[in-house]
């Protein structure tokens, strides 16, 4: 079974079309953790993997909310519930206790969460810890599987980068 994938994203189609393709593999109760620099593309991908999920709307960073809650109908596993975290802002990790985050992290709900670094100790572990990373063209896209579940959820990912 895969555990690692690795591709390059030469531009932010590239970026979308990846996120696209992540959206084909969920499962309910997934964490995604997301790795990479200010503007290394967590978001675009996110908004890439949510549009795919079924959501129709706009995606705007949930930097100041934490959170920012999506109820979607999936094409294979219909009716969804996917959190989009972003935790740059929080100064401590007791803040995400404080506004009750944790009990959005049922086990169902998919959460898909930026700067996972900023939760250390209170949030859950991730079954996939994807990393952005800038490159002098593009980006370079890592995604490690942390848990069987995660392993399975990769084992569904067909993404052909552009060459
Ligand atoms: N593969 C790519 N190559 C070049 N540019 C890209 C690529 N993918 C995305 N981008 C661009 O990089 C920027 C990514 O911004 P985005 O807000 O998604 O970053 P982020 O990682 O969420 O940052 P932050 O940590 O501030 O939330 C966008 O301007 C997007 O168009
Ligand atoms: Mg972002």
């Amino acid at each position: 079974m895969l555990t690692k994938i690795h591709h390059h994203l030469p531009d932010e189609n590239a970026t979308a079309a990846c996120g696209a393709a992540l959206a084909d593999c969920l499962t309910p109760g997934l964490m995604i953790w997301l790795h990479g620099d200010l503007g290394a593309g967590k978001t675009a991908l996110t908004r890439a993997l949510l549009h795919a999920a079924g959501h129709a709307g706009s995606v705007k960073s949930p930097t100041y909310a934490l959170a920012e809650p999506y109820r979607v109908q999936h094409p294979r596993l219909g009716s969804l519930s996917l959190l989009h975290f972003d935790l740059y802002r929080m100064s401590s990790p007791q803040e995400f206790i404080e506004a009750g985050l944790q009990d959005e992290v049922d086990g169902r709900n998919i959460c898909i969460v930026e700067w996972p670094e900023q939760g250390a100790g209170v949030l859950a572990a991730p079954d996939w810890r994807i990393t952005l990373t800038y490159l002098a063209q593009g980006r370079d896209f890592t995604l490690e599987a942390c848990s069987e579940r995660g392993t399975q959820c990769l084992n569904r990912f067909h993404f052909a980068a552009r060459l």
